[in-house]
């Protein structure tokens, strides 16, 4: 056996003693154990895993209930301490970095503290593990991406994301009107939303070039798994390991990039400030941002490369979210109680109506009129956000926060709240458990609401699907609320409103549940029947 030692023994201490140096300084460097606030209560609560003397793999067995179920943890937590108005601490196994979740009453405080307090970039590169999926492309110095896709013109935007969305449809659904067609949710509604998706951010003729779409939906589709990868590898063998991994995600965006960055230039060409006022107004997302890059003083911000990676990294922000939302919002409306009401017959006789008062065209007021479908779509938001915690921040103050309920919470902590407990709060919400598809287009007065601090959505009238509160958090809410909502609310509206007057749905015996991972919802994978309408059939 001799012979098969690889090492000389000499060699082999030394590299003993390298492997323990290399291990204490992973040790000293995971400083996220050591600013956890003290005295805060955690869940699980039958493992003390925030204890300093604990037994051996107690923390790694608590990161590991996250992995198991993340969200029962959310309503374990916000049950026994969130509804006393306390604070408590979770494990996250996505990122091995505990979270405290804050009561209600807090999430105003949240959302109303300046960056300089605390940084939602700081949770997304964390979470997608930016630096090394895609190093050029979080480490700009303005997210004046931010103030682009807030400039967006809607308006001028409806015809094309109609035209995708009647184009992708048709294409992923089919026109067999006599027979019943066997589809994947998931997959073919991601394929039509990487399309319009596309329309809006790079515009025509781009958005139809295959080569770019597949290498844009392999890129966001990908991501999150390689994300999840580096973040179990230690930190020192992080930049190793990503090199290994990220190899795709790397081919991908170089596809990407050659497609894009010559836009850009050609956009940066003819928009010098001089320019400006005699240019037609930029209309998709690259031209918005590129004209924005402009005007920086940063090298960086004007890179077209960096600029292309931006636009990848927003696309994946953008793609995931709006599918899951569709997805939900599907399965729902054909599963009961929704089925047996006809729910989806309701949408249809809508999505009918206003398409004849406004002569067959989709405009912002058309899509404004489509109010049933607006709360449909909010209501499956509602029981189903895609992660369980949401308003997650890290605490970047030197010297960390009080929070209003007085415990101190140290620079590096991580924050969020409880947002699938608060939609699902039946305090909150009347009959809070159950689908009711038109809950938010009810017309009745406004009335005040439990202890003046929030409104019962089912009695404050008319409430809008981009309209954020704090208890409706599937946009997040404040100054970091979601900015791609209002686009994302015309194209989930507008693909509802296509499949509904051109496509039957099978109804489904029961809700499928959904697939879950730590506290993310990863939507129904679910397959479903779906006939084309015959035109006698579809007006
Ligand atoms: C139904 C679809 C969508 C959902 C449910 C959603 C949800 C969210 C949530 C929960 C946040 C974090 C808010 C917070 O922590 O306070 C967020 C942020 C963000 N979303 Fe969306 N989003 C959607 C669509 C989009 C689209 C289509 C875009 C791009 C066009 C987009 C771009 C962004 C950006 C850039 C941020 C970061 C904002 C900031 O840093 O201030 N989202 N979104
Ligand atoms: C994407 O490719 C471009 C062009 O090669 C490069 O400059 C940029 O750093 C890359 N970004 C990512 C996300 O890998
Ligand atoms: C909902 O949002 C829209 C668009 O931002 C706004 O005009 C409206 O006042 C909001 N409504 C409520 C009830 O907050």
């Amino acid at each position: 056996m001799e012979g098969t030692l690889l090492l000389t023994p000499a060699a082999f201490r030394t590299a003993t003693l390298a492997l323990l140096l290399a291990a204490w300084i992973y040790f000293r460097r995971s400083t996220a154990w050591r600013v956890l606030p003290e005295g805060m209560p955690w869940v699980p609560a039958d493992l003390p895993w925030t204890r300093k003397f604990q037994l051996p793999f107690t923390r790694v067995r608590a990161h590991l209930r996250d992995f198991q179920g993340g969200s029962d943890l959310a309503y374990e937590g916000y049950k026994t301490y969130n509804k006393a108005g306390k604070p408590f601490v979770v494990p996250s196994f996505v990122t091995w970095q505990p979270e405290v979740v804050l009561p209600l009453a807090q999430v105003k405080w949240l959302v109303d503290q300046p960056d300089t307090v605390t940084s939602i970039d700081r949770c997304l590169v964390k979470d997608l593990e930016f630096l090394y999926t895609a190093p050029a492309a979080w480490q700009f110095t303005r997210p004046f991406h931010v103030e682009a896709i807030n400039k967006l013109r809607l308006d001028s935007l409806v015809e094309d994301i109609a035209e995708e969305v009647q184009a992708g449809v048709d294409e992923q659904w089919g026109l067999d009107g006599d027979a019943w067609t066997e589809i994947n949710i998931h997959s073919t509604m991601l394929a039509v939303l990487v399309r319009i998706t596309a329309r809006v951010f790079v515009g025509s003729p781009l958005c139809h070039d295959a080569e770019f779409l597949e290498a844009a939906a392999n890129f966001i589709s990908s991501i999150s798994g390689k994300a999840i990868i580096i973040s179990f590898t230690p930190e020192l063998l992080r930049p190793l390991v990503a090199k290994f991994i990220t190899k795709g995600l790397k081919r991908w965006n170089e596809t990407c990039a050659k497609h894009m960055v010559p836009l850009i230039k050609e956009e940066r060409l003819h928009r010098r400030p001089s320019d400006q006022r005699t240019m037609p107004p930029p209309k998709t997302l690259l031209e918005q941002l590129s004209r924005l890059a402009v005007r920086s003083t940063h090298a960086k911000d004007r890179d077209p490369f960096s600029l292309s990676s931006r636009l990848l990294a927003l696309n994946f922000v953008a793609v995931h979210t709006s599918n899951h939302a569709l997805e939900n919002a599907l399965v729902d409306m054909v599963s009961p109680p929704a089925s047996t009401a006809s729910v989806f017959a309701e949408l249809r006789a809508e999505a009918e109506e206003v398409m004849q008062q406004n002569h067959g065209t989709w405009s912002k007021t058309a899509i404004g009129q489509l109010v049933k479908t607006d709360s449909a779509l909010r209501e499956s938001l509602r029981l189903n956000t895609f992660k369980a915690r949401g308003v997650e921040r890290i605490i970047v103050k030197k010297g960390g926060v009080v929070l209003p309920s007085g415990q101190y919470l140290a620079e590096g902590t991580k924050v969020g709240v409880p947002v699938l407990p608060i939609h699902r709060d039946p305090e909150l919400y009347d009959d809070a458990m159950s689908y009711e598809a038109f809950r938010f287009c009810t017309t009745n007065e406004v009335a005040g609401g439990k202890n003046g601090r929030t409104e019962s959505p089912r009695r404050a009238g008319h409430v809008e699907l981009v309209n954020t509160s704090e208890t409706f958090l599937a946009f997040g809410h404040g100054r970091h609320a979601c900015p791609g909502r209002f686009v994302a609310a015309y194209e989930l509206k507008l693909m509802v409103a296509y499949i509904a007057m051109h496509y039957d749905i099978e109804p489904l015996a029961s809700r499928p549940e959904n697939g879950k991972f730590s506290d993310f919802s990863i939507g129904s994978m679910h397959d479903i029947r779906v006939r084309r309408r015959k035109p006698e059939e579809s007006k």
